[in-house]
């Protein structure tokens, strides 16, 4: 008797405390972490998307948004929903058809990052980014896996079409717009891959050695302005190590660096993988796992009870996982409709791509196009124009305009022979292809681009003969996973070459104009034939509606205004990254014979930043170095002047402003471009370096506009590595406003009265000894 009642009242009391449970609210986090088991906790930390892949959960879990990249896991005990991380970065990356569903969804493919960073606009970008994150919502999302924004340390990255610039302010304050954009819909952003995934060759196991000035001016710069002006809720972990560690397990980086330095608040995510330093990764203040595995949760516990892992520190980001989900569409039950606005947001990616794109030459006013009405095509990119790259940052969007429509959109008429050429040569490949695989292969990893074809000679004098002008467009696809190649990539394939050479001849033979649009990821080799033609548009991969925008500027709808976030060398190897970065195909593993070790490969295994701060036009311009394009150049079909530039000492730096004035015949808008030059002596320092822009409205010949900038002293600072330190030093600082680096239009200067001093984390992810050695000769 007295044993069955301790039995039911003990029934009773864990009835009473199950129904009682805490679920989780806004205010009661540190309850609910109180609540939670060992094993709820490490759960918690370790997505479920893998779990659900392998093991085919058709509900809940990931699948619930099918073809979302991953998840966090629910806890129903505890009132925890799951919440839905899809990729990024150019529009919402999700299946756009499901099983047993007619409803289709797709969602916008907008500009790729490099193009909205060529815009210039802040306010461009916000306005693309809050499209983005309504249909992050109204799909049922939480988080957009992007903003991706390594820098561009050399064009031969394959992922550079996702990220913004070579320079860290431009970059930065894209990034911290587009942020702001996304989370202004109640969405949040995952902002990656922090940092130094610079190159894709052996991306997950690559060591980036470099100093501890480069990695604070350039390859942190950007992520600090942006996790400054914009609070991401979460950032995302890159595969590499960075001098030795494993950044997603580097406390330096997650912890000092990232929060104690900048005062980050959200959380950290792994990027796409299982490493077998969990337990590390959770030390070092890196949140969550992701996709998630078993075994990462398994190892979480054990450590745990072993004692190697403080569950401080598994509670510390157990916190920091509930007070981001107390935030998501998810938590907070909001009813999605599954059913964005699609048109308006076309219409937004059609307006921004056209906006951004650069105008690189422009002879004897050939742009705007004037009495061309018959148009030929040349270039297979002009039937499969590219919208966007491949991999992980590929939209599932419901189409892409190519340019045979856009130039009929446009009221012009394509040559027909030509696109029927194409169109053939398309369809016999495509046919062979299947014939010799068997099956199409994924869309997401193939890339649209088929090596280019040959147009006989003969054929393109008639041509000439019969059309007003000739359009060239040059495509390029680049994606994860993979690098370019300097031939037949970076460079001309011959075949292109001798179609730009052979529509050259003519078409001007002909007394007929060339128009070269290069639909490309990232940056090529353009000064040995850009004489060829007589305009070069860069509408770099402008997404799906890119092809009409492209339009939109050939006949001056839309009067360009972009300017380039990097530098156009004249040659590959003038870069000084080109030395130090994987060029040839990878090497393959070689064993060491006396230590029976794997032999360490350069550029594969470890990639030496030996070029340090010496990145893009910090190099070009300090050197007084040719190039063929400089950073921030761009054309416009009207011309502008500077004037009344005015610099004023403020409490902190100072501010300045510059008038500028449309002097030209049609309406348009500039970018200005303010660089600072530091007085002589102190730290090494590149000549000159942006430290802020801005852009006009739109201006009516004669109308002019005031844009003003302000900078404190501690973006004027350079890092100190000896004393690990930034600087300001006192003096007088040169201040232009530029149209593109090597062109000031107006100047003035600026006092700093007194040196400033900002101390940080010391020596946080400095180099170990080992970097010395391998890049003797740097100058600090
Ligand atoms: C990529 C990330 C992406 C993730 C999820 C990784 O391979 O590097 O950028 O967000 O996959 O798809």
């Amino acid at each position: 008797m007295k044993r069955t009642l301790i039995l039911i009242s003990a029934a009773v009391l864990s009835a009473a405390l199950a129904g009682a449970q805490t679920k989780l609210s806004k205010d009661n986090i540190d309850e609910v972490l109180k609540a939670m088991t060992l094993e709820e906790k490490a759960t918690l930390c370790v997505g479920g998307a893998r779990a659900a892949m392998v093991e085919g959960v058709t509900s809940g879990l990931v699948n619930e948004v099918p073809g979302a990249a991953g998840n966090t896991r629910a806890n129903a005990r505890l009132g925890i929903p799951n919440t839905i991380l899809p990729d990024g970065p150019a529009g919402l990356r999700i299946n756009p058809t499901r099983e047993g569903a007619s409803q289709t969804y797709y969602c916008t493919g907008f500009p790729v990052g490099t193009l909205l960073a060529s815009s210039w606009d802040t306010d461009l970008v916000r306005k693309v980014t809050e499209a983005m994150g309504s249909e992050v919502r109204e799909y049922g999302c939480d988080i957009l896996l992007a903003p991706g924004m390594n820098i561009h340390r050399n064009p031969l990255c394959g992922r550079n079409f996702e990220y913004f610039s070579e320079d860290p302010v431009l970059s930065g304050n894209i990034a911290a717009a587009y942020v702001n954009g996304i989370q202004s819909q109640g969405v949040g952003v995952s902002a990656k891959h922090f940092a130094l995934n610079n190159q894709e060759t052996n991306r997950n196991e690559d060591d980036a050695i470099v100093s501890e000035k480069a990695l604070r001016e350039i390859y942190l710069k950007n992520f600090e302005i942006m996790v400054r002006k914009s609070g991401p809720w979460t950032m995302m972990s890159s595969y590499n190590k960075l001098n030795g560690e494993y950044t997603q397990q580097s406390h330096d980086l997650l912890t000092k660096i990232l929060r104690d330095d900048w005062g980050y608040r959200g959380i950290v995510m792994t990027d796409w993988g299982n490493k077998a330093g969990t337990v590390k990764a959770v030390i070092a203040g890196n949140d969550l796992m992701e996709p998630g595995n078993q075994n990462e949760i398994d190892r979480i516990v054990a450590a745990v009870r072993d004692g190697s892992l403080p569950e401080a520190d598994l509670d510390r980001n157990v916190r920091r996982l509930l007070e981001y989900i107390v935030k998501t569409p998810h938590f907070n039950g909001y009813r999605f409709t599954d059913k964005p606005d699609l048109k308006a947001h076309a219409e937004i990616a059609r307006s921004a791509a056209a906006e951004a794109m650069v105008l690189l030459r422009n002879e004897d006013g050939t742009l705007p196009l004037k009495g061309v009405s018959k148009v030929a095509l040349y270039g297979l990119g002009a039937i499969n124009f590219i919208a966007g790259g491949t991999g992980s940052g590929n939209v599932n969007k419901a189409y892409v305009v190519n340019m045979y429509e856009a130039v009929h959109n446009a009221g012009m008429v394509p040559d027909e022979s030509l696109e029927q050429y194409y169109k053939s040569f398309l369809a016999y490949n495509s046919a062979t292809t299947t014939m010799v695989s068997g099956r199409q292969q994924s869309s997401m990893w193939t890339s649209s681009k088929q090596a280019e074809i040959e147009v006989p000679a003969a054929a393109i004098e008639r041509q000439a003969g019969v059309n007003d002008a000739a359009f060239i467009v040059i495509s390029r696809n680049a994606g994860e996973g993979g690098d370019r190649k300097v031939e037949g990539d970076f460079e001309l394939s011959s075949i292109e070459r001798d179609l730009i050479t052979n529509v050259s001849n003519a078409y001007h033979k002909a007394g007929r104009k060339v128009v070269v649009i290069l639909n490309i990821g990232g940056v090529m080799e353009t000064a040995s034939w850009k004489n060829l033609a007589d305009a070069i548009l860069l509408p770099w991969s402008p997404g799906q509606e890119g092809a009409n925008a492209v339009m939109d500027v050939l006949t001056g709808k839309v009067n360009p205004s972009g300017k380039l976030p990097m530098t156009f060398p004249l040659a590959y190897f003038d870069i000084p990254s080109s030395v130090n970065f994987p060029y040839y195909n990878a090497p393959s593993q070689q064993i060491d014979r006396a230590t029976r070790q794997p032999v360490s490969r350069k550029d594969v295994d470890y990639t030496v930043y030996a070029e340090d701060i010496w990145v893009g036009y910090r190099y070009f311009n300090t050197a007084h170095k040719a190039v063929s394009y400089p950073f921030g150049y761009g054309l416009s079909y009207t011309s502008f002047a500077y004037s009344k530039p005015t610099v004023k000492a403020a409490v902190d730096g100072f501010t300045a402003s510059v008038t500028v004035t449309n002097t030209g015949k049609v309406s348009g808008r500039e970018v200005v471009e303010l660089y600072v030059s530091a007085p002589e002596g102190g730290l090494v320092k590149p000549e000159r370096e942006l430290k802020g822009f801005a852009k006009t409205a739109t201006l009516a010949p004669g109308e002019s506009q005031t844009l003003s900038f302000s900078v404190s002293a501690y973006e004027l600072a350079s890092f100190n590595e000896e004393v690990s330190q930034w600087e300001t030093a006192e003096g007088n600082y040169t201040v232009e406003f530029s149209s593109d680096v090597q062109t000031p239009l107006a100047s003035a200067t600026y006092r700093q009265k007194a040196a400033k001093t900002f101390s940080v984390s010391a020596h946080a992810c400095a180099p170990k000894q080992e970097f010395e050695r391998l890049t003797v000769n740097r100058q600090k």
